[in-house]
């Protein structure tokens, strides 16, 4: 049961709140976890009565939450919530908000969720701690979740954190990435950490190289001012993609606990070899998708999106090649890949080993055979697979391929949301899956040279038509002519088992 508090919702009436945090509220409370003492504060621009505001959380909840509406569990949670109109660009805006937070009905610890563009970060949390709203003096505490992207880049990262070290200490922020609350992200951890199987093999000695793959079918859709200010780079690769990333590569930590985690998390992202400019073109991709096909259905080009700039060159997918230099991966390529309007949906960790020192079955129909696999898959199937190769049944000596595949959820298992569990340790307090400073400054140490180079030139992108893979000449990234981007879990391109 989680602690009594007053969750303060900024940006209640955006895309955020109406797609991610209002259904997996509903399902928090559906579960039975909240307290009686959890009040919501709702606080957007627009003028919204009581009444209104009810059926605009209604239906974000009909629109998006995996379970139906049950009158009983939405009455006791919109009994929780309060709508309170306000524009934070006003100082006294903050005023009227403190004044409402004293009141009797609201518990006096105070989460205050910024679900707002990211140039809002610094004058929210300064005007909240100027009115006094930050102050954990009176034995109450105060937090506040960040979204990401933390900044544009390195620079603009350190500026905002100075402004916001000002009211917030470390132990009060929760920077939050949405992958890390994802129950198959977690699952790297547990099938490196709580299985001795996998560690003898994950070093430079075994392993030749490591793709992230993240892609989507979905194209900038309404996010268009928010887009053309970030790019794919910013929005996946620099936060999601590099917090996966650094739980495959990390060493096991002294504990689990919150520092321990991320100090190791850390080192991995310190130990990222830095792009120099002159680098940038082999070791890293762009390209923005241009009109295509998605489930056969025609769909326009990023440029003739709403409200994309004319002639603009911000990516919608970003390929790249990073290495650590560190005794574990010394020399093994990762590959990290992002793209909105693709082929295909899917988001995996996929890590092919070395071949065997010496090739035996020269008779085999296969010259070089294929590599083993293991892909841990987060979507759209939550599933591991180990691909390994075998004798061809028959009085020939010929190999394949098959796969051991081992889907994580069995069909009574809930499929909970990432923001249900990361809501959840905000209340509880609990900020082991949130970024530390540290973690966002190394991550934007990594991009920044690249975003550098990226911005310079401006005269031209690459285009992939949407509905498609990207262009090869992505291909330039790979290490070797064996490197191919292997993410694909269909059965037709994959070993089957019989
Ligand atoms: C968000 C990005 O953080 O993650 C979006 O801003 C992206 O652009 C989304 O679509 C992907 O998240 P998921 O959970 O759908 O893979």
């Amino acid at each position: 049961m989680t602690e009594a508090c007053t969750l303060v919702i900024f940006g209640a009436t955006g895309n955020l709140a109406q797609q991610k945090l209002f259904p997996a509220l509903y399902h928090l409370e559906a579960s039975g976890l909240f307290t009686s003492d959890l009040k919501i504060i709702c606080s957007g621009r627009t003028e919204y009565s009581q009444q209104q505001w009810q059926e605009h959380v209604a239906k974000s909840i009909d629109n998006h939450a995996r379970d139906d509406r049950q009158a009983d569990i939405f009455q006791r949670f919109i009994g929780r919530i309060q709508y309170f109109r306000g524009d934070l660009s006003v100082t006294d805006t903050y005023g009227g908000l403190k004044n409402e937070l004293q009141g009797a009905a609201y518990p006096a610890n105070y989460i205050f969720y910024i679900a707002l563009p990211p140039s809002t970060y610094g004058g929210i949390v300064q005007s909240l701690g100027e009115h006094g709203m930050l102050d954990e003096s009176s034995g109450s505490w105060r937090r506040v979740v960040i979204e990401k992207p933390f900044g544009s880049n390195l620079e603009s990262a350190q500026n905002l954190q100075r402004k916001i070290a000002r009211h917030l200490k470390e132990h009060q922020t929760y920077r939050i990435d949405h992958y890390m609350g994802k129950a198959m992200v977690q699952n790297v951890l547990v099938s490196r950490f709580a299985n001795l199987m996998l560690e003898p093999l994950w070093n430079r000695n075994y392993i030749d190289q490591v793709q992230i793959t993240q892609t989507e079918k979905t194209g900038v859709g309404t996010r268009a001012n928010f887009y053309e200010h970030t790019g794919a780079l910013r929005d996946m690769v620099q936060s999601h993609l590099m917090q996966m990333m650094a739980l495959v590569a990390m060493e096991a930590p002294v504990s689990m606990d919150s520092d321990d985690l991320r100090d190791e998390k850390v080192k991995v992202l310190k130990s990222i070899r830095p792009i120099h400019s002159d680098a940038v073109s082999a070791q890293s991709y762009r390209a923005q998708y241009g009109p295509g096909r998605i489930d056969d259905k025609s769909v326009p080009g990023y440029l003739d999106e709403d409200g994309i700039d004319e002639g603009s060159v911000t990516e919608t997918y970003a390929a790249l090649k990073l290495y650590v230099d560190n005794w574990r991966w010394h020399g093994v390529p990762f590959y990290l890949r992002t793209g909105k309007r693709m082929a295909e949906a899917r988001t995996s960790v996929a890590i092919s080993f070395k071949q065997p020192p010496k090739h035996f079955f020269r008779s085999s129909h296969i010259e070089r055979p294929p590599p083993n696999w293991l892909i841990m898959s987060m979507s759209p199937e939550e599933s591991l697979r180990l691909e390994i190769t075998v004798k061809e049944p028959g009085m020939t000596m010929e190999t394949r391929q098959i796969s051991l595949d081992a889907p994580f959820r069995c069909e009574h298992h809930a499929k909970t949301q990432a923001y249900e569990g990361l809501l959840l340790d905000v209340m509880e307090g609990d900020n082991s899956l949130f970024l530390r400073y540290d973690e966002v400054e190394y991550a934007w140490r990594v991009v920044d040279p690249v975003l550098g180079v990226w911005a310079a030139e401006r005269d031209y992108i690459a285009t992939y038509p949407a509905g498609q893979w990207e262009p090869e000449e992505v291909n330039r990234i790979f290490d070797n002519p064996h490197h191919q981007w292997r993410s694909v879990l269909d059965p037709e391109s994959s070993p089957s088992s019989c």
